[in-house]
């Protein structure tokens, strides 16, 4: 292998919900490997572009993904892409029975409908051009059961679903579809348990790797998945978690 099979020059990417955290980093990884990269979050133009600001070849797009108009906004600005990661997502805390509808709709659209209707609009352009990297990021909910984030797990296994369901049809285009289950990660979602010394310790001494995971753990991955070294890797899923799950 040599070094050039994880150079993306040339390529466009759409990291969803890269303002901050996960998302961020993945852009910032596939940016550094030469891609052109769109940086896009819900809540203001000013923490796009901020964002955006920090990574040198990337271009900021605020774009709700929980609305038919922001899908639409998202695809007008980018147009097609060589590389889509399916980052965003929202997470309530709740016990099984005390989600409003509100919660139920805004965590199964942002999580789920709207991976599906994006992967809808940018595979076309990627089959015709016969390249195209698909990753979406779920969690070690997929498998996990946790008794606050049944809705949100849901939604994990279920993307994860489509990735396999999917992932068959467009290999012969040259287009893969994969999945990264990330663990505990050290993100702004997580800041108020990794702020607080003995919520963390909580968490890290389920963990056998013994700390929270960084975003950095996890973009090195998704890089993979996106440039020619990863090629052959379709349908797959790869857990992330410092060895959480094996507990
Ligand atoms: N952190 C963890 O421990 C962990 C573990 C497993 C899986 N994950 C998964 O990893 C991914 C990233 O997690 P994270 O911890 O980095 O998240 P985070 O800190 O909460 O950041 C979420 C990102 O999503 C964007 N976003 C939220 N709602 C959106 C919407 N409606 N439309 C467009 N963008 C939206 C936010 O942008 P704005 O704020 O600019 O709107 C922000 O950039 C998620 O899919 C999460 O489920 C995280």
């Amino acid at each position: 292998m040599t070094e050039n099979m994880f150079d993306l020059t040339g390529k466009t990417a759409l990291v969803t919900g890269s303002t901050q955290g996960i998302g961020f980093e993945i852009a910032r990884e596939l940016a550094a490997h030469g891609a052109t990269v769109f940086v896009n979050g819900a809540s203001s133009e000013e923490k796009c572009a901020a964002a955006a600001a920090k990574i040198p070849g990337s271009v900021p797009v605020r774009a709700d993904l929980l609305t038919e108009e922001g899908l639409d906004t998202l695809y007008k600005t980018t147009g097609d892409v060589d590389i889509l990661v399916l980052n965003a997502s929202i997470q309530y805390k709740r016990a099984w029975d005390e989600f409003t509808p509100e919660e139920y709709d805004i965590q199964l659209n942002c999580n789920l409908k709207s991976s599906y209707w994006l992967i809808r609009r940018y595979a076309p352009g990627m089959k015709a051009r016969g390249w195209g990297r698909i990753v979406t990021v779920g969690s070690v909910n997929q498998y996990n059961q946790h008794p606050e984030l049944s809705l949100y797990g849901v939604t994990k296994a279920a993307q994860l679903k489509l990735v396999k369901n999917i992932a068959g049809a467009l290999a012969p285009h040259g287009v893969t579809v994969n999945n990264v289950a990330p663990g505990a990660i050290a993100t702004p979602r997580n800041q108020t348990i990794t702020d607080d010394p003995a919520l963390r310790a909580a968490v890290e001494q389920k963990i056998p790797a013994g700390r929270f995971g960084k975003p950095e753990d996890i973009s090195p991955t998704v890089l993979l998945l996106c440039s020619e070294a990863g090629s052959y890797i379709t349908g797959a899923d790869i857990v992330i978690d410092g060895g959480m799950s094996l507990r």
